[in-house]
């Protein structure tokens, strides 16, 4: 008495909507800072290399879970080894934890939007326009509010219908846009300083902290060790080909990133001579720091408008394939109807979404080891849930559940090109960076090393 498993209609439905979910805050937001933090050059080319290594493998071995099984995190690892539902839980605390705070985040993009849109672009680009929003109490909320409702309507609307036509009309509006303001940005006088160290990676930046830095962006950016991938694994066709799609959804998702520090970093030497403290910015480098770039250009606030209103489009399905996660999972396990999940989670999501805004504001005595709301979510999701699941997949599939299952998945349609380089990232290399990145997190977060 199983619903019918809705799925994407085609090859390209399904590339689009896993790669509307793997683009997104991470790339346009994430991505941009991280690199003009650590060295330009050095990350691009640290976090490229993982991408087709740690990336690939598992981003094939979560869609090949999802579509083998045809279910959502937790029913998926039950029906392959009845040991390993652990696994799904964890993902699913981790989903259930990073969607509230992902839009809050979503909620100031809006807030952006439409201060761009009201022609206050000087208001933007003054120093305390983002502290004096961020801290508020209503406002935050309010934008935080719109943006969880428009991306529940669309998870409510379902697969067919709602996320893939979504992703199918914002994916190729978000490419075109991204590259023209990339190319505005660094055609503007000034920027090839930018581009330089933007590109050239300068070996003697080269460190740990890179290496790590880079492989928590690779899980974010990627929307990977969340279930996400299992669940949208669980909505692709049969006859569509695997490791096709996984390298597509790979390029599309590094290839924004990269386009979007390219709107980004030389921004900033234009702006700033490219001074250690601009570039060190970090998270408030995209709503500090880019509104003061946008009220030097001419015609700042229409292309500030048309930046915002391009990172609101990713924001947003991401968000969906947040929800859509968490959705997917009850789904699933407790056989409850899509609306009536979806309007439960609504609820769950505005509630944690509002502490976490408060956070800011009038709850910023909150504080656990020693970080705010929204970095302690954001800090237990990335920095260990998500290693950790990554771990446990690696493990589970490798050594116990056999990744004769991905082959098989994987060879529905062809020849796996890479199975020896697979099996080998799988069971050993994968597993080695990742408890390394969890000692690292861990280590950090404890004060025992200063990055
Ligand atoms: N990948 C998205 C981004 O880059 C965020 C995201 C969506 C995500 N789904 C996820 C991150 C699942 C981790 C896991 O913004």
């Amino acid at each position: 008495m199983e619903n019918k498993r809705s799925s994407f209609s085609n090859t390209l439905g399904f590339v689009l909507a896993a790669a509307g979910s793997a683009v997104g805050l991470g790339n346009l937001w994430r991505f941009p800072y991280l690199a003009a933090k650590y060295g330009g050059g050095i990350f691009i080319l640290v976090y490229l290399i993982l991408a087709v290594t740690l990336g690939f493998t598992l981003m094939i071995t979560e869609i090949a879970i999802g579509r083998r099984t045809g279910l959502s995190a937790i029913n998926a690892f039950q029906k392959l080894d009845k040991r390993f539902g652990i696994i799904g839980y964890l993902a699913c605390a981790a989903s259930f934890i990073i969607t509230p705070y992902y839009c809050v985040i979503g909620g100031w993009v809006v807030k952006y939007l439409i201060t761009f849109l009201t022609g206050n672009v000087g208001a933007a680009a003054e120093e305390e326009y983002y502290n004096r929003f961020i801290t508020g109490s209503a406002e935050p909320i309010l934008w935080f509010g719109v943006f969880v409702l428009f991306t529940a309507v669309v998870v409510m609307i379902g697969v067919e219908k709602g996320i893939e036509r979504a992703s199918c009309v914002l994916m190729p509006v978000l490419i075109v846009l991204t590259v023209a303001i990339a190319l505005y940005c660094v055609t503007r006088p000034g920027a090839m300083e930018g581009v330089k160290y933007y590109l050239l990676p300068d070996f003697s930046r080269f460190s740990a902290t890179t290496v790590l830095a880079a492989m928590g962006q690779l899980f974010y950016s990627m929307s990977l060790a969340m279930g996400t991938m299992i669940t949208y694994g669980s909505y692709m066709k049969k006859e569509d080909n695997l490791e096709k799609s996984v390298r597509q959804i790979e390029l599309f998702d590094t290839a924004l990133a990269i386009l979007a520090g390219f709107m980004i970093v030389p921004s900033v030497f234009v702006f700033s001579g490219g001074n250690e403290e601009a570039l060190g910015k970090g998270p408030s480098l995209m709503f500090v720091t880019m509104p003061k770039v946008f009220e030097n250009m001419k015609f700042g606030s229409i292309i500030g408008a048309v930046f915002f209103l391009l990172v609101l489009f990713a924001a947003l399905t991401s968000s969906i394939s947040l929800m859509e996660t968490n959705v997917s999972i009850v789904c699933d396990k407790w056989g409850w109807s899509r609306k009536r999940t979806t309007a439960l989670t609504t609820v769950y999501v505005l509630i944690m979404g509002a502490v976490i805004s408060l956070g800011y504001g009038s709850l910023n005595f909150i504080r656990f080891l020693g970080m705010g709301l929204l970095d302690f979510f954001d800090f237990i999701s990335n920095s260990i849930l998500m290693p950790v699941i990554g771990i446990l997949t690696c493990i589970s599939i490798g050594f116990f559940i056999k990744p004769q299952v991905v082959y098989d998945e994987v060879e529905i349609n062809g020849e796996f090109k890479v199975k020896g380089f697979y099996t080998v990232m799988l069971k050993w290399i994968a597993p080695v960076c990742l408890i390394l990145i969890v000692l690292f997190a861990v280590a950090e977060a404890a004060g025992w090393i200063q990055v």
